[in-house]
């Protein structure tokens, strides 16, 4: 299905192909993010804010890039997004993910509106398939009960989408592609799904208190998806998350928002240290991993580079992805002269001087 000689070099050269392989519309689903798209621009230049300090003859070589989250072994510190529709860049889509995180020692998020179900993406790769990504909303412990009985390790419940950001391309792009890719985890016995609750525009718009609840009638550790403020963190473990995913939905959802980098060190002095932190929103490189890490995130998490790896050469690609990241880190934390995951902290940056 793929030429054989996808033999990319370059995190660049697999962002190329996926854009030459998808069709324009859902090209522009998937680069897209709401409003004046401002909140998108900004996750990227945070980036830019920062400097990591060369530290020439450190004597590292090998550095041990291995770090676990929620008791999830990563060999590194990257996990790939629940993004739906998936089954739009590649027909195996989030199979694929997860085979390819499998092949990497990485971990997938699967989410609730994705191709394929819960079951079938744990079935394809048990080993990355250890956390489902559901909603708050109605639907919430039988979604969470399926995903439990799939052998998932952990929920990730987004918080930030109790509807749609107004994405102002898509909708004009008047991109409706086949409701199933969205369906993989609907079934037809009557329960409520997320899938109805978006297609009739019902807002169901949960409070911290009702999460709180819900959230412990399941016997698993939830990850809260969509925290950029001090307060969303502490009402976060208030409500009993065991971990904070620092993210703006990769500027799909309020725009202008805080960038995901720039929210990161006001959330991290919430948590001070008592739950994990990840983030998302904006990571395309090796360097803003580094970024990410020294400032208070335990791994990131990738969206939109997991989906031009999908696009561009399907299982592969998304291997290919997640092997030019490590390589990238690696080279940098042999420069910086951090030997292991921990050695990257805040001392390793500095801001750039403007
Ligand atoms: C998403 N995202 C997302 N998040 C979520 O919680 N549930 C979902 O169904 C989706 N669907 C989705 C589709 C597509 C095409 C994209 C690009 C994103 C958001 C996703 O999980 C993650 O927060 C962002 O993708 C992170 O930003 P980057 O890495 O894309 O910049």
């Amino acid at each position: 299905m793929y030429p054989r000689d996808t033999d990319f070099v370059a995190l660049a050269e697999i962002h190329a192909a996926a854009l030459r392989a998808l069709p324009q519309d859902v090209a522009g689903y998937l680069e897209s993010g709401a409003g004046t798209e401002q909140t998108l621009r900004a996750n990227r230049e945070a980036f830019t804010r920062w400097v990591i300090k060369p530290r020439p003859l450190s004597g590292v070589t090998a550095p041990d890039m291995s770090t676990e989250v929620l008791g999830i072994p990563l060999a590194v510190p990257v996990l790939t997004a629940p993004f739906g529709g998936d089954g739009l860049f590649a027909t195996d889509g989030h199979l694929a993910v997860a085979r390819a995180n499998a092949a990497c020692g990485t971990a997938s998020i699967v989410p609730e509106v994705g191709t394929f179900s819960y079951a079938d993406v744990a079935a394809a790769a048990p080993a990355a398939a250890r956390i489902g990504q559901l909603h708050p909303y109605e639907s919430f412990d039988y979604v969470a009960k399926r995903i439990r009985a799939a052998g998932y390790s952990a929920l990730c419940v987004t918080v930030d989408c109790a509807l749609m950001g107004f994405r102002t391309k898509s909708r004009m792009a008047r991109f409706r592609p086949d409701p199933a890719v969205w369906g993989g985890n609907v079934v037809h016995d009557g329960t409520p799904n997320i899938t109805e609750t978006y297609g009739n525009r019902i807002v169901q718009n949960w409070t911290w208190d009702r999460l709180a609840e819900a959230a412990a009638r399941q016997d698993l550790p939830w990850i809260a998806k969509g925290i950029l403020t001090r307060e969303s963190a502490e009402a976060a473990l208030d409500a009993g998350a065991s971990a904070i995913l620092v993210s703006n939905h990769g500027g799909r959802q309020v725009d202008p928002a805080p960038a995901s980098l720039d929210a990161l060190p006001e959330v991290a002095g919430a948590v001070a240290g008592r739950v994990p932190i990840l983030l998302d929103s904006g990571v395309r490189t090796g360097a803003d991993i580094f970024l990410a890490l020294a400032l208070g995130a335990r791994a990131v998490v990738i969206g939109r580079l997991a989906a031009y790896g999908l696009a561009a050469a399907g299982e592969f690609g998304v291997r290919r992805t997640l092997e030019l990241l490590t390589e990238e880190l690696r080279t940098l934390m042999i420069l910086a002269g951090t030997p292991d995951i921990p050695a990257i902290t805040r001392s390793t940056l500095t801001p750039r001087p403007s």
